[in-house]
């Protein structure tokens, strides 16, 4: 089974010194990874600037913004079995990205934001037959609702619904809580643990038997 697994944020830069990213410190993520090494299957993490060591008997590609998560996504994703996109892939990079440092001015400044390419989306689009497609819908609020609908719009197997809001659940810490939907109406709840324990929970429920 080769398992392709995506972790952390991304880094959108703005000039030489300034970037836009999130909160995701990518725990999450190389947990899933590791579980998968654990269950036996080739994993490959595609993994955004994080404060981890990388993970024994994985290939691990390092990627800075969404534009080069893509390229390392799409490059292994087609000859893999099982993708999990844990990434936090920033939505919007700044259109124009100076070399040098920008030097004030007087008044306020607007950075013009343009999309970044829905890297989920896109290898929901061009699933091959077979593949399963794990995303992760990261709210604050209507939990189920909006994972649910990312789940139908970027054609998924399965979405782990994540609470973001609540404390010990979700960005940055050791501790996790998901609800699992499937494409055809399951839903599993995996209760509060250590994210290596939800992590493995994910693996056994997704892998194929
Ligand atoms: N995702 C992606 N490419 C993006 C944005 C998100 O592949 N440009 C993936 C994430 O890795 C995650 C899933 O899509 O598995 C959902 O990401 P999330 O940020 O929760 O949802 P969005 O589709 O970006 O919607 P919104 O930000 O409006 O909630």
């Amino acid at each position: 089974m080769k398992v392709l697994v995506t972790a952390g944020p991304t880094v959108e830069r703005i000039d030489a010194v300034r970037f836009i990213s999130n909160r995701s410190s990518g725990k999450m993520g190389y947990a899933i990874a590791e579980a998968a090494r654990d269950c036996g299957c080739e994993v490959v993490l595609v993994s955004g600037p994080v404060n981890l060591d990388a993970p024994a008997n994985i290939e691990v590609e390092q990627v800075e913004s969404a534009a080069e998560m893509s390229q390392a996504v799409h490059k292994h994703a087609v000859d893999a079995d099982i993708i999990v996109m844990a990434a936090a892939v920033a939505d919007y990079t700044p259109k124009n990205k100076l070399d040098r440092k920008m030097k004030k001015q007087s008044g306020d400044l607007t950075i013009e934001l343009e999309r970044t390419e829905d890297i989920l989306q896109t290898l929901g689009i061009n699933k091959c037959p077979g593949q399963v497609l794990v995303g992760f819908a990261a709210e604050t609020e209507d939990l189920i609702k909006y994972a649910t609908e990312k789940l139908q719009r970027k054609n998924l197997d399965w979405i782990a619904a994540n609470d973001v809001s609540a404390a010990r659940r979700g960005f940055g810490t050791d501790t996790n809580e998901i609800t699992l939907l499937s494409r055809n109406g399951k839903k599993i709840s995996i209760p509060l643990a250590d994210k290596k324990n939800v992590a493995r929970k994910i693996l056994k429920i997704i892998l194929p038997e």
